[in-house]
């Protein structure tokens, strides 16, 4: 039901997760349950959202068997030196619960920390692949200077880079940089944070599809052929932000929310060049 994408390494990807960003730890187990309810199998956590061992619980509570999700985690800023990165990814393991995750991410690049060394920050994510309880290697808010330099340096791309794009701000050049390497993208923030289920064309095209506003977005996303993990605390919105597989926008629709761009003002997160982190 929900498509896959197929990634560099030859391994697939569900097009469409439940993204756990901003959800609270004591809150994650139960909306995590209702997300795999719903149907959603792919989640995307990260260390520092702090809610791995709520995943986790929710997962094992479930039932679905571990070959039938997808689930990706993210290194946090501070752990960024070889031997951090591998022990804090055991972390994630055990709060998981896994012996093995699928997708893990350096979260940003942090160009202005750690010595400006994200190349052995990869190495070390690759030194985990290779021992085989990390199926695939990717990144996070990689500009296309950070994707050519750690493909320079090591000869191996991620199979995905995870960006802020959303219809305010498409960032089209990490996109483009993305995908010349053959790396799969990741649309982070897919509804603008919730912004763009409120904008008028949105809307109009929502009116005109006799669909939701944010399922128009996620149609606009999955037709790029983005990949996408919409968060939601509501149960109904976790419902219907998954129901986007039974329409398809027309072509004028996808180039009148192409329209809404701001380009680089509408930025909503930090600029991956000079964030330093947390
Ligand atoms: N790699 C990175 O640096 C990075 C950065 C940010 C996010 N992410 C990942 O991307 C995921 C998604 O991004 P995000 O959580 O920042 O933003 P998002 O998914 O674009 O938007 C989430 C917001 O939209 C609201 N919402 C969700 N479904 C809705 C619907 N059907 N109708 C109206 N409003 C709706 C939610 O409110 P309710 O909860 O009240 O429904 C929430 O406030 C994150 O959870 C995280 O996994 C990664």
């Amino acid at each position: 039901m929900i498509p896959t994408v197929t990634l560099n390494d030859g391994t697939a990807i569900p097009q469409l997760g439940f993204g756990t960003g901003g959800v609270p730890q004591e809150d994650a187990a139960a909306v995590v349950s209702r997300a795999l309810d719903a149907g959603y199998r792919h989640i995307d956590t990260a260390q520092r959202y702090g809610n791995e061992a709520g995943v986790g619980e929710a997962i094992a509570r479930s039932g679905v068997p571990r070959e039938e999700l997808y689930v990706a985690s993210k290194l946090a800023d501070g752990h960024h030196a070889r031997d951090d990165v591998l022990r804090s990814f055991d972390q994630s393991l055990a709060q998981l619960r896994f012996e093995r995750l699928d997708l893990f991410l350096i979260h940003w690049p942090l160009p202005t920390r750690h010595g400006g060394d994200f190349v052995s920050t990869w190495t070390a994510l690759l030194e985990l692949v290779a021992d085989g309880r990390l199926t695939s290697a990717g990144v996070s808010n990689f500009e296309p200077e950070h994707l050519s330099r750690i493909i320079g340096e090591t000869g191996v791309a991620p199979v995905v880079n995870q960006i802020e794009v959303h219809p305010f701000f498409p960032n089209e050049e990490a996109r483009a940089a993305s995908r010349a390497h053959g790396i799969a993208v990741e649309a982070w923030a897919p509804l603008a944070k919730g912004r763009a289920v409120r904008n008028d064309v949105v809307r109009e095209i929502a009116a005109e599809a006799g669909r939701e506003p944010s399922q128009v977005v996620l149609r606009w996303h999955l037709q790029r052929g983005d990949i996408v993990f919409p968060k939601s605390m509501s149960g109904d919105r976790i419902v219907e932000n998954l129901q986007v597989f039974d329409f398809e926008l027309a072509g004028g629709q996808m180039a009148r929310i192409d329209g809404i761009s701001m380009g680089e003002a509408g930025r909503g997160g930090p600029h991956p060049v000079t964030y330093a982190g947390l």
